[in-house]
């Protein structure tokens, strides 16, 4: 079978923060990852283990102190289109619709209005949320604000998606929802996905492949990956099989 080169690789990768300091603070130690085209990997770990850290530098907002960062094989030197973001706090722009906020990256990229109608309408129907169109954020429950939160970066038609605990603030049965949703959007796109969460339960039902990582300093225990059906529905965390993963990465991280 011939090689295939991974979508983002990092090697070695350390952060420290507050360098050459007193309050010099190795948040991360010689990280090391690789992201396929069109995989989802997750990565878990506790708070503090630098999850935030390594999927800022993901993204270009931050640098390794050592080691490298690559996708496509170029270092990462800055935020760019190629790579769309969702963060857990809601980011979207609280004076603009929820279709405003979805056509935003289109209207930037200056596509023409029947494209970026198109683009709405096709990430308005993802999300379930035609109905609220014209609404403004802050008519919209948690759930909904982050539904409009990713479908604002599908439209930019990311090559990678970035997302740091995306569900982290919501209750137990809109996050269940989100990640059939994720999940869902995940298989008919197959858009590389790079999440980030502390819910084991999360990653293994989301992932195809779950980087464990523990705390001081952020390293990685273990790579796992996720031999589950292609096609999964919720019941699918009550089965032997998910239970099993589920332990066992317990077990890694306790
Ligand atoms: N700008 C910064 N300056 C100094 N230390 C920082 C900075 N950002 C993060 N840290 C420290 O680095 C460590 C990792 O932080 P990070 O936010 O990456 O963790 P995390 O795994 O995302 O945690 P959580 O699950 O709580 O979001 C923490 O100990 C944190 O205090
Ligand atoms: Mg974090």
């Amino acid at each position: 079978m011939a090689e295939v080169t991974p979508k983002i690789i990092a090697e070695n990768v350390c952060k420290v923060y507050n360098e050459g300091k007193k309050t010099a603070f190795k948040a991360i130690d010689n990280v090391n990852i690789e992201v396929d085209l069109n995989e989802f990997v997750c990565l878990v770990g506790p708070s503090g283990c630098g999850k935030s850290t390594l999927l800022r530098m993901l993204a270009g907002l931050d640098f390794p102190t050592s080691g490298n960062i690559t996708i496509d094989g170029e270092k990462i030197i800055g935020p760019g289109a190629d790579r769309g973001m969702v963060f857990q706090t809601y980011t979207l722009f609280p004076w603009m619709t929820v279709e405003e906020n979805i056509k935003f990256g289109p209207k930037l990229k200056k596509m023409s209005k029947t494209e970026q109608q198109e683009i709405a309408d096709k990430y308005l129907e993802t999300i379930g949320l035609t109905k609220f169109r014209k609404c403004l954020p802050k008519e919209l429950s948690g759930g909904m604000k982050q539904r409009v939160a990713i479908a604002r970066a599908l439209a930019n038609n990311p090559e990678v998606l970035l997302m740091d605990e995306p569900f982290g603030a919501l209750d137990l049965f809109t996050k269940s929802q989100m990640q059939l949703m994720m999940r869902e959007i995940w298989q008919r796109e197959r858009t590389t996905i790079v999440f980030i969460t502390h819910d084991i339960e999360e990653a293994v039902f989301l992932g195809t492949k779950v980087y464990v990582m523990t705390a001081s300093p952020g390293r990685i225990r273990e790579k796992v990956d996720i031999e589950l059906p292609y096609n999964r529905e919720l019941d699918l965390k009550d089965t032997p099989e998910f239970i099993k993963i589920r332990r066992s990465i317990h077990a890694m991280l306790h």
